[in-house]
């Protein structure tokens, strides 16, 4: 069945979409949750929600803060200028966006892309908790400090970026968010070296 806010392309949908467009049947049931989901402030401003891409079986998956205007338009994360520099950097170390799952700590943008609030970010923590469950990555890598902090809430994102940490049996590397490149220059190197950390990660677990 689909919901009458029901976003995304059903399931069926023809084979020549849009690979971002692809909802692999494990994911079917939680973003039609996620459609329908009333459970904090941000449900009335949405056009879209903005559960995730990528496939169920990435070793990878980045998980950012929310959706900014060009998500909230599209229902896909990570589609505006950070993204740009996001699939720059997954380039540059040999991944685009279909080879990783991408998400948010929240699936509902801001208003005038604000930071999302705590009991928005725990309204929405089950639908992380289920697609971590879904996907099993062996690499997690936190975008910004509202994702770092599910796992490092003490933590400085200037001390411990590109650090890889073990936790429950994932290996977990905050980074620095897209965006804080774009806004200071300085950081891109930075963000780049430690985007070789997550392709050195990865080449250790295969
Ligand atoms: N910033 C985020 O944190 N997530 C997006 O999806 C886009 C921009």
């Amino acid at each position: 069945m689909i919901t009458e806010n029901w976003n995304q392309i059903p399931i069926g949908a023809p084979e020549d979409l849009h690979p971002f467009y692809r909802i692999e049947q494990p994911f079917t049931d939680l973003y039609k949750r996620i459609a329908d989901c009333p459970a904090c402030e941000l449900a009335r401003f949405r056009s879209k929600t903005v559960p995730g891409s990528g496939p169920s079986t990435s070793k990878l998956m980045l998980i950012g803060e929310g959706p900014g205007q060009r998500e909230d338009e599209l229902g896909l994360p990570f589609v505006g200028r950070s993204g740009k520099f996001l699939e720059k950097m997954l380039l540059s170390i040999g991944l685009s966006r279909h080879d990783v799952y991408i998400t948010n700590v929240v699936k509902c943008r801001p208003p005038a892309n604000r930071d999302p609030l705590t009991q928005e970010i725990s309204a929405c923590d089950n639908f992380l908790q289920e697609q971590i469950a879904i996907v099993n990555p062996t690499v997690i890598a936190t975008l910004g400090r509202f994702s770092m902090s599910i796992w490092f809430p003490n933590e400085k994102i200037s001390q411990i970026h590109g650090e890889v940490k073990k936790i429950d049996g994932r290996l977990i590397i905050p980074m620095y968010h897209p965006a804080a490149a774009l806004r200071n220059g300085s950081l891109r190197k930075t963000i780049q070296d430690d985007f070789l950390k997550i392709k050195e990660t990865l080449n250790e677990t295969k």
